[in-house]
């Protein structure tokens, strides 16, 4: 009997493609890098070597990466800002290598990596180090450059990740940085105990809320035939929405090839609603309950100039029937922890936009998985 042996499709595991695979692989990928670093409820990075002085020293926090793991990075800025109530700034590493930075001793560098390799990212490690900046990176690769250089290093649990346009590694990304935060607050006072422990009770909430917008996989397919023939796409949000569409636009750009943008809902009247006319998608994300009738008034203007609207908000929320052209309801989550559920149907947008272009879902043109050279 002659066995054929597809490797290819045995690493894939059953799925189509690897993007697929990694995007329902992200609940697992959460757990993996939560749970070892829980103690009593709380986040402890005893074993990852990282002391809480390192928390308690610095006056500020600059965040530098590329790509997507910069858009974690200016989710994670959104939270811990309010949070902390110090500066949070976020850089990308090819600007910040050049800029003459303002950091310091006082300032905790954060660098967040999957491959750990990508050369402007470590370029931009190197030079806030030489001005006196402990870095602590969050890395997927172990051993790679940037662990290896980096003081310290918090390694995500997402195991490899094929498909060049990253989503489990995202995910991971933001959880270890969301534990950061909570480990951040407590150790300069601006979370007690059970603030903490009822915060990681939240991170652990969103981990099924994740997983059960990717059961509901179907719903994002159906929707994608109108997406797959407009030229143009943009995402609005506002504040921690906002930064969830900037991923959400770069994924669906990276692998459909659609022209895609994101916007700051309250910034459109000032240019880019110009550019909204009939049928143009606009995907609007409104999660945050603080913000949420101001996102509404938002859509409600580039609906009434003809956009076709897909809107992303709680299932709690309450909005009139026909504010948007499709509606998908997330899980009831406390709002910074919404991120998680979105990103599940954002990936699952792209992904299926893609497909439904008959393109290389997991290896789009001009695309590399890891950039290695400036
Ligand atoms: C490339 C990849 C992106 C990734 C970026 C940063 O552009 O295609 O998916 O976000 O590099 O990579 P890193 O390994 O540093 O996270």
């Amino acid at each position: 009997m002659e066995v054929s042996w597809n490797m290819d499709a045995a690493m894939k595991n059953g799925f189509p493609h690897y993007m697929l695979k990694e995007i329902h692989e992200q609940p697992e990928a959460l757990k993996n890098t939560i749970l070892p670093r829980l103690a009593k409820g709380l986040p402890d990075f005893t074993d990852d070597g990282i002391p809480d002085r390192l928390f308690a020293d610095c006056g500020r926090v600059h965040i530098i990466a590329c790509g997507t793991a910069m858009h974690a990075g200016m989710v994670a800025r959104a939270l811990m800002e309010p949070l902390l109530r110090i500066p949070v700034a976020v850089s990308i590493a090819s600007e910040f290598r050049y800029e003459q930075p303002l950091v310091d001793a006082q300032t905790l560098v954060i660098v967040i990596s999957q491959s750990g390799e990508t050369i402007d990212t470590l370029a931009a490690m190197r030079l806030a180090q030489s001005l006196g900046s402990p870095a602590l990176a969050v890395v997927n690769v172990k051993g790679s450059t940037i662990a290896r250089e980096s003081d310290y290093v918090l390694y995500t649990h997402a195991g490899p990740e094929i498909a060049v346009a990253s989503t489990k590694a995202y995910s991971v990304q933001l959880a270890a940085l969301y534990m950061i935060g909570c480990r951040m607050a407590m150790v300069r006072g601006k979370l007690d105990q059970s603030g903490a422990k009822a915060f990681m009770g939240d991170l652990l909430d969103a981990v099924p809320a994740m997983e059960a917008m990717i059961q509901k996989k179907d719903q994002v397919r159906n929707l994608v035939t109108h997406l797959i023939n407009a030229p143009d796409a943009f995402f609005i949000g506002r504040g921690l929405d906002y930064a969830f569409s900037l991923e959400g636009a770069l994924k669906l750009k990276e692998i459909s090839y659609i022209h895609s943008e994101a916007y700051a809902a309250g910034e459109l009247k000032h240019g880019t609603i110009a550019l909204i006319s009939d049928r143009v998608p606009v995907i609007a994300i409104a999660t945050q309950d603080k913000i949420f009738a101001k996102t509404v008034s938002n859509v409600r203007e580039v609906r009434a100039r003809g956009a076709f609207v897909i809107l992303l908000a709680k299932e709690s929320a309450r909005v009139e029937e026909d504010i948007a052209d499709i509606q998908i309801r997330i899980p009831d989550l406390a709002d910074q922890f919404t991120v998680f559920p979105i990103a599940a149907v954002l990936q699952l947008i792209a992904y299926y936009a893609s497909v439904g272009k008959n393109l290389d879902v997991d290896q789009p043109r001009n695309l590399a998985k890891s950039v290695t050279v400036e």
